[in-house]
């Protein structure tokens, strides 16, 4: 759907949320955010409503005039629909990016980014990792790394490796957090010492590609989670498997509806299960 005009279908009596961003026809929100509402009898209809650069302020006025609660952003527009809000959480305001919109009681756009909350509980809770004192290496330097950075350091970890296949974007990425914790990029003639935990933040899986990086940051009890996701086995998962034997492997699948669910609680002021939604979603 590309004109908000077209929801005609309007649900009378249900509560509207959508999903907005360019490519948005493959979202899994909807399907989360329907499961979410079907635990609690919420009638709630949640669209996909495409926006490319530039079309979000147009989208949100269309959205808000028809009554609609709350807004998911995906790619490429979660800096934009940052810069739009009036209101921002500390977590917008340390990432620079929104992926939970909605309006207050004065029509105002207030904005959270739920992502790192979803990273860090699909680690700790689902995958049960504890953070403090791991040795974390992160891949990228993009927005999705950036996302993730001052959560996790929130969330306890202390030091992080940062590596990027262009080294200028590392390298401020590491000038904007270092006065949240220790964070730095592999030098060329350091030792590599495995990781505890490697992040893969690139979007190399998007060409069907693992990011290239030092297979020494891999040892057979690296854990190695993906904030990408497929049907199979991630690229880099596969090459992590490949190159060490590591065997302690975790896609972004899980992140995906623990960012969904807080972004839920934010608009409903309810808390769903995430794991029958996360297995009904890898079931799919
Ligand atoms: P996002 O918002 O998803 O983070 P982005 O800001 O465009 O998107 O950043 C993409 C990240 O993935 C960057 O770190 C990029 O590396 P460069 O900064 O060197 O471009 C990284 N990336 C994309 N494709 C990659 C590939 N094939 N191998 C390694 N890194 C890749």
């Amino acid at each position: 759907m590309s004109d908000v005009s077209l929801i005609p279908l309007r649900v009378p009596g249900a509560v509207l949320c959508a999903v907005t961003g360019f490519p948005v026809s493959h979202s899994r929100s909807p399907f989360i955010h329907r499961a979410f509402a079907e635990q609690f009898g919420l009638a709630l209809q949640y669209e996909r409503v495409e926006a490319r650069p530039g079309q979000l302020p147009h989208t949100l006025e269309q959205l808000q005039e028809l009554g609609c609660r709350g807004v998911n952003v995906t790619v490429p527009l979660k800096e934009e629909a940052a810069a739009l809000a009036a209101q921002v959480s500390p977590a917008v305001q340390a990432t620079g990016a929104s992926n939970t919109l909605w309006w207050n009681a004065q029509g105002a756009l207030c904005a959270d980014n739920t992502d790192g909350t979803g990273l860090v509980r699909d680690l700790t809770l689902n995958w049960g990792l504890s953070l403090k004192g791991l040795r974390l290496a992160i891949l990228g330097a993009g927005g999705a790394a950036a996302g993730v950075i001052p959560p996790l350091f929130a969330a306890g970890v202390t030091a992080i490796v940062l590596l990027n296949r262009s080294q200028a974007r590392a390298e401020a990425l590491i000038e904007r957090f270092q006065a949240l914790g220790t964070i730095s990029t592999l030098q060329p003639e350091g030792a590599t010492v495995p990781a505890d935990l490697i992040i893969n933040a690139t979007s190399a899986g998007l060409s069907g590609e693992a990011p290239v990086f030092p297979p020494a940051l891999l040892s057979p009890q690296t854990h190695c989670y993906d904030m990408f996701y497929t049907s199979t086995l991630t690229p880099f998962l596969a090459a992590c498997q490949t190159l060490a034997s590591c065997n302690r492997l975790r896609d972004g699948m899980g992140m995906l509806v623990e960012q969904a669910a807080a972004a839920f609680a934010l608009w409903h002021g309810l808390e769903p299960e995430t794991s029958p939604v996360l297995t009904a979603l890898r079931a799919r």
